[in-house]
């Protein structure tokens, strides 16, 4: 016969082995163990114990290959601090190297904090598209009145924030480093690195941002009440909206994208939508953004998207209605394109364009459907 106390242990054991209801910590003892600061050396052990902690301690963190650094699930109001490097073991899998989720989440970096992706260990100039599986780094999953600010991202395999869900989120001053991927190797170099993807979110600011990447600096699939704003981005494909349609959720609404600088990318101003889909975008403003060293297009609308190219015909399921843009102003190489503009008949309507001058490039022959009086032109 067991003693009281060893039947005790015993429950508890089991409990935890079991994973039978755990015992439920009285009001009391719950906020005496979330006042502690947790600092985690393993990845592991963030896993285990991240619920319990106030604070959030990553201390050069190694995540094993294959795994994700999981801060997904945390208590309400969990603070979490990277501090020295988070790096990452070696895998072909699809990832994300971190998660994060909760409500009243805070996520800083101490001073000379990186999260060093290495992504040279998969780049192989096919991206998302084929070749190595490549991870991406951080997806926000169900993030719920949070912030994250500071951190600095390093060497994406591919794709480097992708903000899933998210309901009243900021994220400033975010640095993401993917200079190294620019080889001038296609068997080598990064692409797919876009730095903010951004779906079925409501209430998103990004703020302070500081891109060097391959691909989109800011794409936003479907969401509403989005502002990026007073960002840098170079490198990559520029700041888009899309492309949108054929998707789960297919509606972009009330977008400001402003105060912002595109350098020596594909595109400055991007607007797209998926050939023969439906959906819808509206009320998209572009302000005080200048561009210089675009070399396709400094703004481009199309509604013919497909398989990742253009049809060139464009089709009327996801009109754009409202699409502003103030103060938008640049230079594009003597082989780009200045604007281009191609919309289905009746799929887009109510623009306000003033100020808008993109120079340095061709003149499209190609536009078609630009909403009159709206002062947007090729
Ligand atoms: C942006 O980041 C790059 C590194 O990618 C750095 O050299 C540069 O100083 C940063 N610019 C700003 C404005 O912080």
């Amino acid at each position: 016969m067991v003693s009281f106390t060893s039947a005790a242990v015993l429950l508890a054991t089991a409990g935890i082995a079991l994973a039978a209801p755990a015992p439920i910590p009285t009001a009391a003892a719950k906020l005496e163990d979330r006042a502690t600061t947790c600092t985690f050396k393993s990845a592991a052990s963030v896993s285990k114990s991240k619920t319990s902690c106030a604070t959030i301690v990553l201390n050069n963190i190694v995540v094993p290959s294959g795994t994700s650094l999981d801060l997904s699930g945390l208590t309400k109001g969990t603070h979490v601090i990277f501090e020295g490097t988070t790096s990452f073991g070696y895998e072909e899998w699809s990832g994300p190297l971190v998660k994060l989720g909760g409500t009243d989440i805070t996520v800083t970096a101490a001073s000379g904090a990186y999260l060093k992706g290495d992504g040279a260990r998969w780049w192989d100039g096919k991206g998302s598209n084929g070749g190595k599986t490549k991870p991406n780094f951080f997806a926000i999953e169900k993030l719920v009145s949070s912030t994250i600010t500071g951190l600095y991202f390093q060497n994406s395999p591919r794709q480097v924030m992708s903000i899933n869900d998210a309901t009243t989120v900021t994220i400033s001053d975010i640095t993401i480093n993917n200079e190294a991927g620019n080889t001038g190797d296609t068997s080598t170099a990064a692409t797919n690195t876009d730095a903010f993807d951004i779906a079925s979110s409501t209430g998103v600011t990004i703020t302070g941002a500081n891109v060097s990447n391959q691909d989109d600096c800011l794409a936003i699939n479907s969401g509403t009440d989005i502002t990026f704003t007073k960002s840098t981005c170079t490198g990559g494909h520029g700041l888009s909206i899309g492309s949108v349609g054929g998707r789960t959720d297919n509606t972009v609404k009330s977008i400001t994208i402003s105060s912002s600088t595109v350098t020596n990318s594909q595109n400055a101003v991007r607007v797209k939508t998926n050939s023969g889909t439906t959906g819808t975008i509206s009320d998209v403003t572009y302000s005080d953004i200048s561009f210089s060293g675009i070399t396709k297009y400094g703004i481009v609308v199309e509604q013919d998207y497909l398989n990742g190219g253009a049809t060139g015909i464009p089709t009327s399921g996801v009109p754009i209605t409202g699409l502003t843009l103030s103060n938008v102003k640049g230079t594009v190489t003597s082989a780009g394109t200045n604007v281009y503009l191609l919309c289905a008949s009746g799929a887009c309507s109510s623009w306000k364009w003033s100020d808008v001058s993109s120079t340095g490039g061709k003149t499209s022959s190609k536009c078609k459907n630009i909403p009159s009086g709206s002062g947007a032109k090729c």
